[in-house]
C-alpha cells in the first residue's frame, strides 16, 4: 500500500474508531487541534503511564512535579521565548496563503532527495539482484547532478538559517523557483519574523492587566522549581524532574493531522548534572530513550538518531529520536543537553541566588541539565501508523487489525457471550467483574461473533474470550489472540494469570532494566 494511503487510513481509523476527532467537530473544527476519544484517551494514558513509570518509578534519583500552565511572563523574557521563538514566513499575494519559508525550503530538499530515490528506483528494478546501490549512487551522472544540487541548497539553506538572514531565506525561495502550491505563482512578499507563544491577559484591565503566555513547553516550569523540589526532596545530583502537561504553540504550517498541533502535550524530563559532566549523561539519556521507543516491539528499523548540525544558542550537544511515519522520518523525541542557560538566565532575572550547594564538593555551582523532551501525541501517532495493519485472511477478506503492544492497547481484553440468551450474558458479565480489577476488560453482545472479533481487532484487543454453552458446563471459554487468531479452550479461573503480565506496563518495563 502507497505510503499516502496509509497516512490517510491511519487518519480516517482513528476517527472511525473513537481514537481522534476534530476539535469542535460540529462547527467544522478548530485548526490543528484535536479531541482524544473514548479509545484515545485509554491509549494516550497508556503511553503515559509507560513514560513515567520508567523515568520516576525506574529511577530512585528522578521525582516528578505538576506546575501551572501559566507562569511569571519574566520567565519567556529570560528563557529567550519571548524574542525569539520564531518561525520564519512568507505570504503568497495571489493565493493570500501563509507559509513558512524554512518547510517550502526543506520540502525543495526533499524533492531532490525523491528523484534521486526515483533513479535508485528504477536502476534497481533493471539491474535485479546484482543491483549496487553504493555504487550505483556514486557514479550514475543524474544521480550526481540531483545530489549537488540538492547540497548546495541545504549548505546554503543552513547558512541563512543560522545567520536569521530573513532576505537570505526570500532569494532561496525565488531562485529555487518555489510556487505556492494554491495559486501556483511566484508571488512571494518578503519574510518575517512571527513569534509562537500564545497570549492572555491575568486580571482586570481596570487593574492594569499583565499579558501571560500558554507555555510553549513545559521545561520552564522544572527550572523555575528546581532548587523547591531538591531541598524539599532533599535530592543530590545528579537528578531528574520528570512532567506531564500541555504546551501551546501558535502553529503556522500545522499539518500532518497530530503531528504538528497547536495545543499538545509534552512528557519532559530535566536532569541536573556537575559540570562538565554533562556530554556523559547526555550519551547515556540519549541510549537509554531509543531503548524505551525499541522496547515497544515495532522493530528497530523504524527509528533512528538525527544529530543538530545546527544547534540553539543554549545546547552544546541535540539529537532527535525520528520515527518513521508513513511521511518519511520525523522528530518524535529530543534530547538536548542544555548547558545551565536556563538556570542561569532566571538568575539574572529573578535577582535570586539559585545555585545547588554539592556537598561532596564543598562547593556551589549552576547546574548543567540534559533534557528529554518527547511529544505524547506524535508519539500516539508514531504508534498508530506501526500498528495500522491490513492483512488477508483465508476467506479472502481483508481485516484490519491494530497491532498494538498489549501493554498500551486500550482494552486489554474482550469478554464475548457467544448468543445474548440462555444464560450466557450473565455468565460473561460475571467473568468481566471479577477481571476488571486486574485490567481493562469490554463487554460486547451485538453482532455475530465474527463481526466482534473484527470490531475487536480493529481497536487492537489483544485477547478476546468467547462465552458459550459448554462454559456454563465446564467454566472454560475460547481464548482468541489478536495477532495469531489462534483459539484455544482455557479455564476462567487461570485467565488473570495467564493475561496479567503480557498485558501490563511492566512487562515492556522490564525490557529496560
Ligand atoms: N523543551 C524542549 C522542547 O520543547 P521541542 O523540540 O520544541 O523541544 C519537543 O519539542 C517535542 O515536543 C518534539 O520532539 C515533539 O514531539 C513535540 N512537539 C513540539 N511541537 C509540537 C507540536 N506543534 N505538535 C505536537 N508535538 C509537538
Amino acid at each position: 500500500m502507497a505510503q499516502d494511503d496509509v497516512f490517510k487510513k491511519v487518519v480516517a481509523h482513528c476517527k472511525e474508531y473513537g481514537f481522534v476527532f476534530p476539535s469542535s467537530d460540529i462547527y467544522d473544527g478548530l485548526g490543528a487541534v484535536y479531541d482524544y476519544g473514548q479509545m484515545g484517551v485509554e491509549l494516550k494514558n497508556n503511553i503515559k503511564t509507560y513514560w513515567w513509570q520508567s523515568m520516576v518509578l525506574l529511577h530512585d534519583n528522578i521525582v516528578g512535579i505538576d506546575s501551572a500552565i501559566f507562569m511569571h511572563p519574566t520567565i519567556w523574557k529570560a528563557s529567550g521565548h519571548v524574542d525569539a521563538f520564531n518561525d520564519p514566513l512568507i505570504d503568497n499575494r495571489d493565493s493570500k496563503k501563509r507559509y513558512r519559508a524554512d518547510v517550502l525550503i526543506e520540502e525543495q530538499i526533499a524533492k531532490y532527495d525523491e528523484k534521486i530515490e526515483k533513479e535508485v528506483a528504477k536502476a534497481a528494478k533493471r539491474f535485479g539482484e546484482s543491483f549496487d546501490r553504493e555504487m550505483f549512487c556514486q557514479t550514475n551522472p543524474k544521480v550526481l547532478a540531483e545530489k549537488a544540487k540538492r547540497d548546495a541548497l541545504h549548505e546554503r539553506f543552513s547558512v541563512a538559517m543560522n545567520n536569521v538572514d530573513l532576505e537570505e531565506l526570500r532569494q532561496i525561495i525565488v531562485d529555487e523557483e518555489i510556487v505556492c502550491p494554491i495559486s501556483g505563482t511566484r508571488n512571494w512578499t518578503e519574510v518575517r519574523q512571527f513569534n509562537l507563544m500564545f497570549s492572555t491577559e491575568m486580571g482586570s484591565t481596570a487593574d492594569g492587566a499583565m499579558k501571560v503566555y500558554l507555555r510553549p513547553e513545559t521545561a520552564q516550569g522544572i527550572f523555575v522549581n528546581y532548587l523547591n523540589v531538591q531541598k524539599t526532596g532533599r535530592m543530590r545530583i545528579p537528578f531528574g524532574i520528570a512532567q506531564i502537561g500541555k504546551a501551546f504553540r501558535n502553529e503556522i504550517v500545522a499539518r500532518q493531522f497530530i503531528f504538528r498541533m497547536r495545543e499538545f502535550e509534552q512528557m519532559e524530563m530535566q536532569f541536573f548534572v556537575q559540570p562538565g559532566k554533562e556530554m556523559e549523561w547526555f550519551e547515556h539519556w540519549k541510549a537509554f530513550r531509543l531503548k524505551w521507543h525499541k522496547a515497544l516491539g515495532f522493530g528497530d528499523d523504524k527509528y533512528r538518531y538525527h544529530d543538530h548540525e545546527k544547534l540553539a544558542h543554549y545546547a552544546n550537544a541535540a539529537t532527535d529520536i525520528e520515527f518513521k511515519m508513513p511521511f518519511g522520518f520525523k522528530e518524535v523525541e529530543g534530547i538536548h543537553s542544555r548547558t545551565n542557560f536556563d538556570l542561569s538566565q532566571h538568575e539574572k532575572y529573578c535577582g535570586k541566588n539559585i545555585k545547588y550547594f554539592d556537598p561532596e564538593l564543598n562547593e556551589s555551582y549552576t547546574p548543567y541539565v540534559i533534557e528529554t523532551s518527547i511529544g505524547v501525541d506524535r508519539m500516539f501517532l508514531s504508534v498508530m501508523c506501526a500498528a495500522y495493519t491490513e492483512e488477508t485472511v483465508s476467506n479472502g477478506e481483508t481485516r484490519v487489525v491494530l497491532k498494538l503492544p498489549a501493554a498500551l492497547a486500550p482494552v486489554k481484553l474482550a469478554v464475548l457471550p457467544l448468543v445474548k440468551k440462555d444464560g450466557l450474558p450473565e455468565k460473561a458479565r460475571e467473568i468481566m467483574n471479577e477481571l476488571k480489577f486486574s485490567f481493562n476488560c469490554y463487554y460486547e453482545e451485538k453482532d455475530s461473533i465474527g463481526k466482534r472479533y473484527r470490531r475487536m481487532d480493529a481497536i487492537g484487543t489483544p485477547y478476546c474470550v468467547t462465552v458459550d454453552h459448554q462454559t456454563l458446563e465446564d467454566n472454560m471459554v475460547t481464548l482468541r489472540d489478536r495477532d495469531t487468531m489462534e483459539q484455544k479452550r482455557v479455564a476462567i479461573a487461570d485467565l488473570r494469570e495467564m493475561l496479567q503480565d503480557k498485558v501490563s506496563i511492566t512487562s515492556v518495563l522490564k525490557k529496560l532494566s
